[in-house]
């Protein structure tokens, strides 16, 4: 767990609450967490999910891995002490999209049970929804597609410590929602996720 560095801090409780805010916007924020292997297609089926949520109005935000290491993450690399700091942030940010009353899509790898489970119990000590989907595609799959050529790469042995070949991934155990780029199409698996969040009463 992250050390609190910072000293003679005080938390200011706002003028409004999570309820008012996401009854005055109609708004039921919650984040959807995908986890896959590069190319197993979390970014694909999240941005595509996003752009559906948004053209029905609903307040929908993508956090993508490699985006976000261009910025806020920029600093880290992925040895399994960055990759963990990564996932950490990137938690915390998902949940304050959410509380704001977003539909939060993340799209990283967190190859790490543990470091997803944080994100969760960082959710739900707020009372904000967490959706783990599982993107599960089969490692060879996602080799056959190496969009990035980084399988490749990596194969030849010029990625050091890459995921699903000489670094783990671990499966999620009990994740809300598992989606199969391999067996199904991008519309299947964006209604999927729509049925799920229409299920769970996140959209109506
Ligand atoms: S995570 O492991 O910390 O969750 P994240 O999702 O942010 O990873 O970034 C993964 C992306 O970084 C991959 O899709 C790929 O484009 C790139 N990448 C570069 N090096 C590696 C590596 N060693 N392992 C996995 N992905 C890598």
């Amino acid at each position: 767990m992250t050390q609190t560095k910072s000293t003679n801090i005080t938390w200011h409780e706002g003028d409004i609450s999570r309820d008012e805010r996401w009854k005055a916007l109609n708004c039921t924020g919650a984040t959807m967490w995908f986890t896959g292997l590069s190319g197993s297609g979390k970014s694909t089926v999240a941005s595509a999910l996003e752009q559906t949520l948004v053209n029905r109005g609903i307040n929908s935000y993508r956090l993508d891995g490699d985006n976000i290491r261009h910025g806020l993450n920029k600093n880290l690399g992925f040895s399994a002490e960055d990759r963990t700091e990564n996932i950490r942030r990137i938690g915390e940010v998902a949940k304050l999209f959410a509380d704001a009353g977003s539909v939060c899509l993340t799209s990283f790898i967190s190859p790490y049970r543990s470091d997803r489970d944080l994100c969760r119990a960082l959710h739900h000590e707020s009372g904000i929804r967490f959706i783990e989907v599982f993107v599960d595609t089969p490692l060879d799959v996602c080799e056959e597609r190496d969009p990035k050529g980084l399988y490749k790469k990596a194969r030849a042995g010029e990625i050091k410590g890459f995921t699903g070949i000489d670094d783990p991934y671990e499966a999620p155990h009990n994740a809300e929602l598992v989606i199969r780029t391999a067996e199904r199409s991008v519309d299947e698996c964006v209604e999927d996720c729509i049925s799920y969040l229409e299920a769970q009463g996140i959209l109506s």
